[in-house]
């Protein structure tokens, strides 16, 4: 994939709109991780060392088309500054401007100085910005030059501040985004095999469509987390109280009919380890699916799962991982995804990539973010483009 990238020539002095993905978790107005901050950083200090006057956006959460201040990006802004200054001290300030669109853009654009950095209020405040309207992204548009796009993570979405805008201004990709796709593309071509892909986590029904694109391109998928509980009852255990996606049963049934008849192996698990209690774990047992009790919960894949799946990622030359194996929050949960981890870091050749907001939470509670090749800033982004599908925010950086 050859994308429009940033070069002196077209970047240098420019009046440059970014576009990041600064939908980060903030807890009580601070910052609870800042991955997606510091993966930005290298395409800010690129424009900045070649002089140009940056404007950053971002969404942040779903605040549904109107101003919410438990969704502005005003927290970011400090935390931008601080991270910022640490590689630039050059750098004047990090200001916040409460819009992303109109007069105080305009006036913030032309007062601004030498080295001093705006980061603008939430383009999801807008309509405009999830309807991908023209008119909203032109005004986005209009105090600029140029527009970089780095939010990898939300180029899955074709909005008007990740497309829509693109049609006003000369378009070049960030660097997290070329460095993304370049990662990324190793599960999509050329990929070196056997592949494994790990599945977990709780957002079921964005999982099952990638797992169906996934037939065919992957040799391996193992299930676990509440996405492996939704399996297990679609094939008519009564998994008791844990937890599982009702509408998506018949979707999981015919998935793994699918399987069956492609030449992509899905490994369910064998068993669970269950708890009765999540908030006082007394009762903790492993469970065949069968043999689940009414009053208990899976809260992550049992013994004999953790053993197969670690021998499969030993074996594995390309892994993908998203989202936990189990409820990794409350202790010993976190186990099934620890011993699958030690198993990844033990096979160092292997190309691996690990992608999603609670996959992130997850590597980074356990401090296993540095045993991966790439981890990636997209989740449903990532997931999206490792099925296949083409990025509506990716289209138009392509280059010609
Ligand atoms: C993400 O966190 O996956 C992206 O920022 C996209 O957010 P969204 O799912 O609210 O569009």
């Amino acid at each position: 994939m050859n994308l429009n990238l940033i070069s002196p020539d077209v970047v240098s002095g420019k009046k440059t709109l970014v576009r990041v993905d600064f939908n980060v978790p903030i807890e009580d107005g601070k910052v609870k991780d800042d991955t997606r901050i510091r993966e930005s950083l290298p395409t800010i200090l690129n424009l900045l060392e070649q002089k140009c006057r940056i404007a950053i956006i971002s969404h942040l959460g779903r605040p549904k088309g109107k101003p919410d201040p438990a969704f502005s990006l005003a927290p970011v802004a400090r935390e931008l500054e601080l991270s910022l200054r640490k590689l630039y001290p050059a750098l004047e300030n990090v200001r916040f401007v409460g819009d992303c669109i109109g007069e105080s853009v305009e006036s913030a654009v032309k007062e601004q100085r030498e080295n001093e950095v705006l980061l603008l209020e939430n383009t999801r405040f807008y309509a405009g910005e999830e309807e991908n309207d023209e008119d909203f992204a032109k005004k986005l548009a209009s105090p600029f030059d140029i527009f970089i796009s780095d939010a990898f993570g939300s180029l899955h979405r074709a909005h008007a501040s990740t497309v829509g805008v693109t049609k006003f201004l000369p378009s070049y990709a960030g660097l997290l985004v070329e460095k993304e796709v370049q990662a990324l593309s190793r599960l999509t071509d050329k990929i070196e095999r056997p592949y494994t892909v790990l599945i977990g986590g709780k957002k079921i029904a964005d999982k099952l469509p990638v797992l169906e694109n996934l037939i065919g391109r992957a040799d391996v998928v193992l299930v676990g987390g509440a996405t492996a509980n939704t399996f297990s009852k679609a094939m008519g255990n009564s998994m008791g109280k844990s937890v599982f996606d009702a509408e998506m049963l018949s979707t999981a049934k015919e998935l793994i009919d699918e399987y069956r008849r492609s030449t992509t192996t899905l490994v369910l698990p064998a068993d669970f380890t269950v708890t009765d209690d999540f908030k006082q774990v007394r009762l903790l047992a492993n469970r065949k699916p069968s043999e689940i009790r009414a009053s208990e919960i899976a809260g992550d894949i049992g013994d004999v799962t953790r053993t197969l799946y670690a021998q499969y990622i030993r074996t594995s030359s390309t892994i993908f991982w998203n989202g936990p194996l189990g409820a990794f929050e409350t202790s010993p949960f976190e186990k099934g995804s620890q011993e699958v981890a030690n198993a990844l870091a033990s096979n160092p050749k292997a190309f691996s990539v690990a992608g999603g907001g609670e996959t992130l939470e997850m590597l980074n509670k356990l401090g296993l973010s540095s045993i991966f090749t790439h981890v990636s800033t997209g989740g449903g982004a990532s997931l999206e483009f490792i099925a296949g599908k083409t990025l509506p925010g990716l289209v138009p950086l392509l280059a010609s």
